[in-house]
Order: C-alpha cells, then sequence, then structure tokens
C-alpha cells in the first residue's frame, strides 16, 4: 500500500483508539510487522502524575514520547497519529505531531477542513476520515480552494466501527454492510478521479474482509477492534477481558457526550448511566462539543477509567464486531492474515 511516497507491506491501517487504548505498544508492533501503527492523541498523556493538573500539556508532550518509543519498537516503517477534529486545542495537537515526526495524520470526528494550513511545510501525509461522498466533496473543494492540494489518502468510516460513528441513530439502523458498500463505491469513484487511495474502516476483520474491500478498489483497510485482543494492545488486561467475554447482544449503541453515537460494550457504567444517573467530576475541557453541564458522564474519565482496567466504572468502546474475540493473540499472527 502507498500513501504518496510512504509505503507498507501490509495493506493495513492499525485504526487509532484513544484513550490509552493504542499508544506505542500496539502502534510499533503492527509497524514492525508490515503495516501503519497509529498511536491515538486522545488524552494521550493520561498517565503523567501532572495530568490532573494540566492535561493539554501533558498530551502534547506524551506525543513525542509516544512517537520515539514507537520508533524504538519499529525502527523504520510508517508511524502516524489519529487526532480528533473536535479536540480543544486540535491545532496544537497537530503541531506536536508534525514537530514529532509524524509520517502521516489521519482525522476524523469532524471534517480537518485546516488541517494543511497547520501542517505546512512539512512531509506528513494529511488523512482525512469520512463517512459519506458529501463529507470527502467538502473537503476536496475547501483543501482545492485554500491550500491547492488534495489529501494523501482517505479514510472511509462505516457504521460497524466502533468509538464515535459520523452517523446518525437512525443511519446506524438503516446502513447494514451491504448498503453501506454503495456508499464505498461512491467514494472510491470519487476519490479515485484524483488518484486519493481509499482506506476503509468499520467492521473489517479477516483476510477475506480485506479482500472484499481491495475488489471494490480500495488501497486497504483501517483495523481497530481487532487489535485490542492483542499481547501488544496499550489497555489493561481487564479490558481485553471484557471484549473476550462480551456476546453479540452486549454490544450497544450509546449517545456519547461528544454528541456523536459511540458504538460499547454494555456494563455496569452504561447501566448507571442509562438509569438517569449523572456520572460527572472536573471538568477537564477536552471537547470542544461537550457541555459540562448538560452531560450525562465525563467522557474523558470513563475512559480513562475502562483502559485502567476499572471496567465497571468506565465506559468500553469498541466495534461491532468485539464478541468475535476468544483468545489473545499476537499483532504479528493477525497481520499475516492480511499478507497478500
Ligand atoms: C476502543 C476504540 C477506540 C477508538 N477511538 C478512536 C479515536 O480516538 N479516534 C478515532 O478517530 N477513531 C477511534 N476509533 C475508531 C477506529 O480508529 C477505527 O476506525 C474503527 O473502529 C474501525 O472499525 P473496527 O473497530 O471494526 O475495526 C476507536 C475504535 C475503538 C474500537
Amino acid at each position: 500500500m502507498r500513501i504518496g511516497d510512504l509505503e507498507c507491506e501490509i495493506p493495513v491501517i492499525q485504526g487509532g483508539m484513544g484513550v490509552g487504548v493504542s499508544l506505542s505498544g500496539l502502534a510499533g508492533a503492527v509497524t514492525a510487522a508490515g503495516g501503519v501503527g497509529i498511536i491515538s492523541t486522545a488524552q494521550i498523556g493520561y498517565r503523567d502524575p501532572d495530568y490532573r493538573k494540566n492535561p493539554t500539556a501533558c498530551n502534547l508532550a506524551a506525543i513525542g514520547e509516544e512517537i520515539k518509543k514507537a520508533r524504538q519498537i519499529a525502527p523504520t516503517g510508517v508511524i502516524g497519529v489519529n487526532i480528533m477534529v473536535v479536540t480543544k486545542d486540535y491545532e496544537r495537537y497537530v503541531k506536536a505531531a508534525v514537530e514529532a515526526g509524524a509520517d502521516l495524520i489521519i482525522s476524523g470526528a469532524g471534517l480537518p477542513m485546516e488541517l494543511p494550513g497547520l501542517t505546512q511545510g512539512s512531509s506528513c501525509k494529511l488523512v482525512p476520515i469520512v463517512s459519506s461522498a458529501r463529507a470527502l466533496k467538502v473537503i476536496l473543494r475547501y483543501w482545492q480552494g485554500h491550500y491547492n492540494r488534495k489529501p494523501d489518502a482517505v479514510v472511509v468510516e462505516g457504521p460497524m466501527a466502533g468509538g464515535h460513528l459520523g452517523f446518525s441513530m437512525e443511519e446506524l439502523e438503516r446502513f447494514i454492510p451491504e448498503i453501506y458498500d454503495q456508499c464505498i463505491q461512491e467514494i472510491i469513484a470519487l476519490a479515485s478521479k484524483q488518484e486519493i487511495p481509499v482506506i476503509v474502516a468499520g467492521g473489517v476483520y479477516t483476510g477475506e474482509d480485506l479482500d472484499h474491500y481491495l475488489a471494490m478498489g480500495a488501497a486497504g483497510v483501517q483495523v481497530a477492534t481487532r487489535f485490542v485482543t492483542t499481547e501488544e494492545c496499550d489497555a489493561h488486561p481487564n479490558y481485553k477481558k471484557a471484549y473476550l467475554d462480551a456476546c453479540k447482544e452486549d454490544i450497544v449503541i450509546v449517545k456519547s457526550p461528544v454528541g456523536m453515537p459511540g458504538r460499547a460494550i454494555r456494563n455496569a457504567f452504561l447501566d448507571r448511566v442509562g438509569s438517569g444517573e449523572r456520572v460527572v467530576s472536573t471538568c477537564k475541557g477536552c471537547i470542544t462539543t461537550c457541555n459540562p453541564a448538560t452531560t450525562p458522564y465525563c467522557i474523558t474519565d470513563a475512559l480513562i477509567s475502562a483502559v485502567e482496567g476499572r471496567c465497571d466504572e468506565g465506559l468500553l468502546f469498541c466495534g461491532s464486531n468485539a464478541y468475535r474475540a476468544t483468545k489473545i493473540e499476537r499483532v504479528a499472527d493477525i497481520m499475516e492474515e492480511f499478507r497478500r
């Protein structure tokens, strides 16, 4: 797979997973195995002793540290970051990632309209995440008009994905994979006119899934959920166990404080929130679209609790395939299944 002048052996990008689920451990392992490892910058500095006092400073410092550690694991190969557009101080995160030498930035949860301006003069590749051809058209027009450039690749994220989803509740019910394939086809047709590689995300679990999208004209796939149940994933073992224990019925759509639907494993925490309890602590002002006065819970605290293994107090984001994991795997073994 090629993205600009970047090349990797296996056409798999590991999807960025916040908070703390994809850091240097997972990203480094995926890159070392021939794919593209992605570090999520969402509250990336949460383990810093000063995090509660100054989250942004800790997050910005951790971007460089995690990229450096990932490069120690995978001295050659492509390492990128995922930065959500709704991150407060988004610009500073982008600049920190460029300074730290990220090979590419993948950016969704909003349209990354100003990304080219923030990375001007660097060779960092820019990869927006979209869920519709309409969103891609808006980005293409704006980037062309304002920056005279196009995305180096585009990730199309479908309704089977994990974390926040770029769909309404109604669309999530309607878009079964067969129907969403038509949207993917439309996006591939649009992108291919400008020779932009398309990476398909959401529900990709096996090599056969990869073949399906390659046959449709995609350049590769982005895979997240499958990598959670690996030795190298940066989450606490309890987080991985929650995936192993989950059955299909446990995987639910939740309304996230960020203002978008999300997919997660039903647990004691979601039951408390569902019964109307408000679980809010001091506001860290991390997400531009969250309103601390009305939010049912602090998403940052809920995601930190989960990744640290206090799963009953936390939000366990997952993709629709999370129930399929039956054992902890090694990243290299998974990647071999995707070698073509
Ligand atoms: C635990 C978890 C956390 C995620 N966090 C983020 C995130 O912080 N930013 C983002 O853009 N996508 C996030 N995603 C989405 C993934 O990057 C990926 O595109 C998607 O989950 C792919 O579908 P799959 O999980 O079925 O493979 C997350 C997914 C999971 C499972």
